[in-house]
């Protein structure tokens, strides 16, 4: 059984800081590892690719500099612009085409991702690609299952709008990956997480969303499956008791692209107005 853990802590992949094998070179910009390192050449070569395109170039490239020092991108009105039409347009997929991904691009993704602020910088997010297909298989017997259980909460005419609904892209999804959150990482010290401990869950949330708008400037989409048991899912990909379960997704080329929410399209769940959503005090 395959399975492939991206643990960007060093303790996970390394056992202990000072072990770490870049610990000399951190300094240098160019020098940082990066993630795609930890991913075998061999998951790419499955069936048609997704090629890269220039921004899949690495971020040094990108940058200005002043001698050694980076100088900030000019972030222009064009920018700005195209950034909104991302917010707009980034969807939650269920439809995917079969194309195989490039690792490299989801390695990619999931550096951007790392690049979300966390609490107390404790970085406890914790990246699981699922290649192994008996594991797959688990993961999409245990959606179906909870799947059922949800919609027996409905009756009537909402039973029967549920039950229409497509909630899951896991059997088209080339890539699946499964997000956690260390929540026992000593990592950031406990810096602003005394009163509020959930905030660690809290970053790797935002880390995902870093990740979802990054794959959706580069064609793919990507789909948060939550109808899941989360010890289950543990169990299925082996995962240390201290990782708590955050999302599941299914990442690949969409089969089309909307403006529209699927759930607002399919008469679930209308955008609410900026009256419910935005308050004065
Ligand atoms: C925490 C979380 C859990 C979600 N779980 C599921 C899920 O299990 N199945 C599903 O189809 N969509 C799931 N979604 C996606 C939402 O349904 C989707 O974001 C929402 O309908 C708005 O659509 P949009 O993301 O395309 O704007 C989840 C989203 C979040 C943030």
């Amino acid at each position: 059984m395959r399975i492939m853990v991206i643990a960007f802590s060093c303790k996970v992949a390394f056992g202990s800081r000072n072990k770490m094998p870049w610990a000399a070179q951190r300094r240098r910009p160019d020098a940082k590892p990066t993630i795609s390192q930890f991913l075998p050449h061999a998951a790419s070569d499955k069936g048609a690719a997704v090629t890269l395109d220039s921004t899949t170039e690495p971020r040094t490239q990108e940058l200005r500099t002043d001698g050694d020092t980076p100088m900030p991108p000019v972030f222009d009105d064009a920018f700005r612009h195209s950034l909104s039409e991302l917010f707009r347009w980034r969807r939650d997929v269920r439809r995917f085409r079969s194309d195989r991904v490039d690792m490299q691009v989801i390695a990619e993704l999931i550096e951007l991702a790392t690049l979300a602020p966390s609490v107390g910088h404790s970085q406890p997010w914790r990246f699981v690609i699922v290649e192994d297909s008996a594991r797959r298989k688990a993961i999409i017997d245990n959606f179906n299952t909870c799947n059922a259980a949800a919609l027996a909460n409905y009756d009537g005419a909402e039973a029967a709008l549920y039950a229409k609904l497509k909630l899951a892209g896991l059997c088209e999804a080339p890539v699946h990956l499964a997000v956690f959150c260390d929540s026992s990482t000593a990592d950031g010290r406990g810096l602003g997480r005394m009163t509020m401990p959930e905030t660690l869950v809290f970053s790797v949330i935002g880390s995902l969303q870093n990740l979802m708008l990054a794959a959706r400037a580069r064609g793919l989409g990507a789909g948060w499956i939550s109808i899941l048991e989360p010890r289950e899912v543990a169990t299925i990909l082996e995962i240390p008791a201290e990782w708590r379960f955050v999302a599941y997704l299914c990442i690949g080329r969409p089969e089309e692209e909307h403006l529209d929410p699927e759930l607002e399209r399919h008469g679930w769940q209308a955008r609410l107005p900026q009256s419910t959503v935005l308050h004065r005090r």
